[in-house]
């Protein structure tokens, strides 16, 4: 069965070594383009067949005219927190008056969601995965880290694993409030007993690494988390330099980890470290926004080589936002980064930063994954900021 898809006033593949394509900004852009999706045999995932002019397309089963719309690939959401219960408005309007954020909100949460049943969290996991797809989002990597004991962050990533493949375990997000008095106890029950729960339903391990918080972890706690995470078979992903400065950065580019996130305080030497390697640094501007801090230098990293991704961090604390229209708009606003570095951001780096390329990308064997923008080019996603223009394609 295969669809043919026309009616493409731009076609922004994210593709750089497509031929024929306008590369001027790295994007892979066709202009009046046609696209052919399908799956090889029944139940097969449905992927891209075919890419080209419009004057070109070949015949297809199916195919229905987008009557001059734009399409991009699918936006990759690459570090979101959605297995959680529980309402932090009012934390969020503290500070917006001057509270300043420090993780302690995150005990509240895991409270709530510690209470809750499978059902709920089920059914609060699937709003928010849907609320997600309604705005282009076809990928989305989800993290425990709000159950915080061996049983509860091995439900999480369970209920998480039913709507993803990109879970992440994240024990190590704050030292609860039962096991404050011995940390090092805590630390070696993520390492160890809680890792071997939660691993079987985990690709990746991630720690929220931050001295200038009291409850969040040293370099040296969260280099053994790491460690005993990847002895099991995870990948590395990191929290790091979120509220300061600190050893994150340097430590996620040290190990190999495939992301380090937020990044919003970086020191030369950290630019330096990211930009020889292949951890991708994942942006969080809703963050920034949400706890009224300054935003990351997104030009000075790209222009020193390093490779950017952004994300939402979909969470209750520092921002309740799933929409990854409005953080390009912010990469685009408050970060010096232009609207085609911004996208790409969104799409080929974030799945990058997963270890993908099956996603992120319009191209011949990829997954069919797209998004719709309810205008003629992709320039609209900043331009018409808070204007929900771009839908995921269902095909
Ligand atoms: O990515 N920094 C740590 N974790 C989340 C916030 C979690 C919360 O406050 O509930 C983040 O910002
Ligand atoms: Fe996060």
């Amino acid at each position: 069965m295969a669809i043919l898809i026309t009616g493409i006033s731009e076609l922004v593949t994210c593709d750089d070594t497509l031929e024929g394509a306008d590369q001027s900004d790295g994007l892979g852009i066709l202009r009046d383009a046609a696209v052919v999706v399908g799956a090889e045999f029944e139940d097969a995932p449905t992927s891209v067949q075919w890419v080209g002019a419009a004057a070109d397309a070949p015949a297809a089963d199916w195919s229905f005219d987008l009557g001059g719309q734009a399409v991009l690939p699918g936006f990759v959401d690459s570090h979101s927190h959605l297995v959680y219960a529980g309402d932090r408005s009012a934390e969020f309007a503290a500070r917006m008056t001057g509270q300043p954020y420090d993780g302690g909100g995150i005990a509240v949460t895991m409270a709530a969601t510690r209470e809750a049943s499978d059902a709920e969290l089920r059914a609060l996991i699937t709003a928010r995965v849907d609320e997600m797809r309604s705005q282009g989002t076809t990928t989305v990597e989800i993290k425990s880290g709000y159950g915080l004991d061996v049983e509860q962050e091995a439900r999480a990533l369970r209920l998480a694993r039913e709507v993803t493949e990109e879970t992440t375990f994240l024990g190590g997000h704050v030292v609860p409030p039962e096991a404050r008095d011995d940390r090092a106890a805590y630390v070696d029950l993520v390492a160890g007993e809680m890792l071997a729960a939660a691993a079987p339903h985990a690709k990746w391990v991630d720690v929220f690494c931050e001295p200038n918080s009291p409850h969040a972890f040293t370099g040296e706690e969260a280099r053994t988390i790491l460690l005993a995470g990847r002895a099991a078979g995870l990948g590395l992903r990191v929290h790091g330099n979120q509220l300061g400065p600190g050893p994150g950065v340097q430590l996620a580019v040290e190990l190999g980890a495939a992301s380090v996130d937020h990044c919003t305080f970086l020191s030369d030497d950290d630019i330096a470290a990211l930009s020889g390697s292949d951890t991708v640094a994942t942006l969080l501007p809703g963050v920034e926004f949400s706890t009224r801090s300054p935003y990351p230098d997104g030009r000075a990293l790209i222009d020193a080589g390093v490779n950017i991704a952004i994300a939402t961090d979909c969470n209750p604390g520092t921002c309740n936002s799933s929409s990854m229209p409005l953080m390009i708009a912010l990469a685009v606003r408050e970060m010096g980064m232009t609207p085609a570095e911004a996208l790409r951001a969104a799409t080929v780096t974030a799945a990058r930063s997963l270890r993908r390329t099956d996603i992120g990308s319009v191209r011949v064997g990829n997954r069919a994954d797209l998004a719709v923008v309810g205008a003629p080019s992709y320039l609209h996603i900043p331009y018409r900021v808070g204007v929900p223009i771009v839908k995921t394609l269902q095909v």
